[in-house]
């Protein structure tokens, strides 16, 4: 499945850099080519001779090396790659990477390259939990870099705990799904995901939110990710953690929801799952809200936020194959869903009773009725996941 790609392989170097090696055999069989880059830590770990004679390629491993320079300089390197993939991903170099430094050939190839990037974080429980790191992760989160893993587990250190690397067989399996060369029937296509709450802002420290856990569409973007989609996943502030193996932006207002949408265009499919406000605090202040003493609160005024759905169903250019979107309603959930198909223009909703007494928002089960323009099915009630399952299956079905 991944004959003729070209994957950009960097070690880095921690202690998991042996599991590369393996990973490099593996990426071979499926008849990918790997040109790989040690950093100097990494060669304390893994000699050059054993990685180039897995990959059957010359090691790259310094910026200066003038012969390869002559040959082949470090941005011709970092694009002659189909994907380039960091393997393990030590915190020394997902801080580099965040901080956009290039100084050494590993670091300069990842500012230099215009293909995606996929890492494999790896590294002890407390370095991974630090908040440096944490925060690195989201900035490059947000920059579109991939994540496989870490996984929970032993380490060699002793610890247990978040850090592990993944396992060879899931970044093989994370590098097929970034190429778009997953099997499955939405291989090569591109679907765009919003999910969880959006937050609006009242004060610099407050905000207006609302229940949605995300739950539901990350189901879904990891399920769309199962059948080969590359998946586009647009979040607002989730309680559970993005899905792996897609390109994660997150996002905590409604206006910027919109905008990291209409970048992520064009795309095959758009699934709108996201609770976004209805309105933003139009009044936010600048500075936070202080109690006065007369025992007045603050009056907050209301703007309307846009509707992305709407906005993306009716767009003239571009607009994606099929747009589908939620309608949570709590009272005669199927006309109001029907109502709202037609003044929103999309092709299907997903609707569901979410009155209190069903338990569905923030829980694991959902009971939806698929309008699309054939009418109206109903499911029965199942897990969130079988209900995301059954949704990109119906998806792949309605691309083919
Ligand atoms: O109008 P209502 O919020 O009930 O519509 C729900 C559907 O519209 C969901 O698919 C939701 O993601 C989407 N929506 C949106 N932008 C808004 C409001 C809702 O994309 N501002």
């Amino acid at each position: 499945m991944l004959a003729g790609k070209r994957i950009l392989l960097i070690i880095g170097g921690g202690i998991a850099a042996y599991k590369a090696l393996e990973l490099i055999r593996r990426l071979r069989e499926r008849g990918a080519s790997v040109s790989p880059v040690l950093t100097r830590a990494a060669e304390e770990f893994v000699t050059p001779l054993s990685v180039a004679a897995l990959a059957g390629a010359n090691v790259h491993r310094d910026l200066f090396d003038l012969t390869a320079e002559a040959e082949m300089g470090h941005i011709q390197l970092s694009r002659a790659a189909d994907l380039v993939v960091v393997a393990p991903a030590t915190a020394d170099l997902m801080a580099r990477m965040a901080g956009g430094l290039a100084n050494d050939l590993a670091s300069t190839l990842l500012m230099a390259t215009d293909k995606r990037v996929l890492i494999a974080p790896a590294m002890n429980v407390r370095m991974w939990t630090h908040p440096a790191t944490q925060r690195n992760r989201a900035v490059l989160e947000g920059d579109g870099i991939l994540f496989v893993g870490p996984n929970d587990g032993d380490m060699a250190c002793g610890e247990h705990g978040p850090g592990r690397m993944a396992e060879p067989p899931e970044i093989v399996a994370a590098i097929e799904a970034a190429l778009g060369a997953a099997a499955g029937p939405l291989a090569g296509r591109h679907v765009l995901v919003t999910s969880g709450p959006t937050h609006e802002p009242i004060d610099p420290v407050r905000y207006i939110a609302n229940r949605s856990s995300g739950a539901q569409g990350t189901a879904l973007a990891a399920a769309l990710r199962d059948l080969g989609a590359g998946v586009t996943f647009v979040t607002g502030p989730a309680s559970v953690p993005a899905p792996q193996g897609v390109t994660v932006v997150r996002v905590e207002t409604a206006r910027e929801m919109l905008a990291a949408v209409e970048a992520a265009l064009p795309a095959d499919a758009a699934i709108f799952a996201a609770a976004v406000a209805d309105w933003r605090v139009a009044n936010a202040a600048d500075r936070k809200l202080k109690k006065d003493g007369t025992g007045t609160p603050p009056a907050l005024s209301f703007a309307e936020n846009p509707d992305i759905l709407a906005t993306i169903s009716q767009r003239e250019a571009g607009r994606p194959r099929l747009v589908v979107g939620f309608a949570a309603e709590t009272d005669d959930v199927i006309a109001h869903a029907a109502a709202k198909r037609a003044r929103k223009g999309c092709d299907w909703i997903v609707a569901n009773d979410v009155s209190p007494a069903t338990g569905i928002m923030g829980g694991s089960e959902n009971a939806v009725t698929l309008l699309t323009a054939a009418g109206a099915e109903t499911w029965p009630r199942m897990a969130k996941d079988r209900v995301a399952r059954r949704l990109a299956e119906r998806i792949a079905e309605a691309l083919a």
